[in-house]
């Protein structure tokens, strides 16, 4: 099946087999990354713009690497120093990008549905690197390609995504993927931040730590987003923690091969111990590597490339 998308927005929008697609090319793309030359010309001659209207250290930096490893020319634009300061609205700032004659805009806002928003008054590629509590797409293609590296497949294997749920784009692009994928997939949280009505997109919603934990193969804590909070969901971080923090005791309930994910940044003693994070069974330094070769892996079939191109070996 050839790739069509120009834009990657959601991955709501995405089949089985572009989600797919892309982890078939990122996996290509990763082989490429282990040899001495790291760099393939696919996006030689093209321009990324990478505006980033949040902040950002992981996504940011993926983007900038996986542009540059494919050859392309990188622009970042941040919005502490864009003229979005001083008023200008994000439809003027992204026409003056084409106008500029970039080739692909990449962009992160606060507001949810900006990219779709772009992606309509644009005719360059969009890509979503998080839009509010939406989605954030190239996180949850590079967590599940991380958990299918570690699990082979994802059918039937149980998922927990613990934390901060309602405030999260990544848990909700993690939901799509999953599900897509066949994942049994628990949300389990504080009821403030874990609404029942999550259950309508596939997945069980549990307030019962024990049992959510019981033999799941992957943990993914997610951090509290206070940024996106007008209101207290619970009396205080303390509380949190003692009822939902990931420690070595409830790390125990866990299957015994389980691996623990987190998208970053994290708070160490808040939904994370230190001794967990920095632990055998932490992947969370091989999701930011594996960041890099998703996103190539997206920037290449939004610009016009094809999985089986890749896959031969020339990233052409
Ligand atoms: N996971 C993630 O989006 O991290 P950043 O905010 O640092 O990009």
């Amino acid at each position: 099946m050839p790739w069509t998308r120009r834009h990657l927005l959601t991955i709501e929008q995405l089949s089985r087999e572009e989600i797919e697609q892309i982890h078939a090319t990122a996996a290509a793309f990763k082989r490429i990354l282990g040899r001495s030359v790291k760099k393939v010309p696919a996006l030689r001659g093209k321009t990324i713009v990478n505006l980033f209207l949040e902040p950002s250290t992981r996504t940011r930096m993926a983007f900038d690497m996986a542009a540059k490893r494919l050859s392309a020319d990188v622009i970042a634009v941040e919005g502490s120093s864009s003229s979005t300061t001083k008023g200008e609205t994000l439809r003027d700032t992204a026409q003056n990008i084409q106008a500029l004659q970039a080739d692909m805009i990449v962009i992160r806002h606060a507001a949810a549905g900006s990219p779709l928003y772009l992606s309509r008054i644009l005719d360059i590629p969009v890509i979503n690197a998080g839009d509010g509590a939406h989605e954030h797409p190239t996180q949850g293609l590079l967590d599940t390609f991380t958990m299918l590296e570690h699990l082979g497949s994802l059918q039937g294997r149980k998922v927990v995504i613990l934390g901060d749920i309602l405030f999260s784009r990544v848990a909700r692009s993690n939901i799509h993927a999953l599900t897509k994928l066949g994942a049994n997939v628990t949300l389990v949280g504080p009821a403030t931040l874990v609404p029942h009505w999550f259950t309508g997109m596939g997945v069980n919603v549990s307030y019962d730590l024990r049992s959510a934990l019981a033999d799941a193969e992957v943990v993914m804590l997610l951090r509290i987003q206070h940024e996106r909070q007008t209101s207290s969901h619970f009396p205080s971080l303390g509380e949190y923690t003692s009822m939902f923090g990931l420690n070595k005791t409830r790390a125990g309930w866990l299957h015994p091969k389980a691996i623990i994910m987190h998208p970053g940044p994290i708070n160490r003693g808040v939904e994370i111990d230190s001794e967990l994070a920095d632990g055998d069974r932490s992947v969370i330094l091989e999701q930011v590597t594996n960041g890099i070769a998703v996103r190539m892996a997206v920037l290449y079939l939004c610009s016009g490339g094809q999985p089986e191109t890749v896959a031969a070996g020339s990233g052409q």
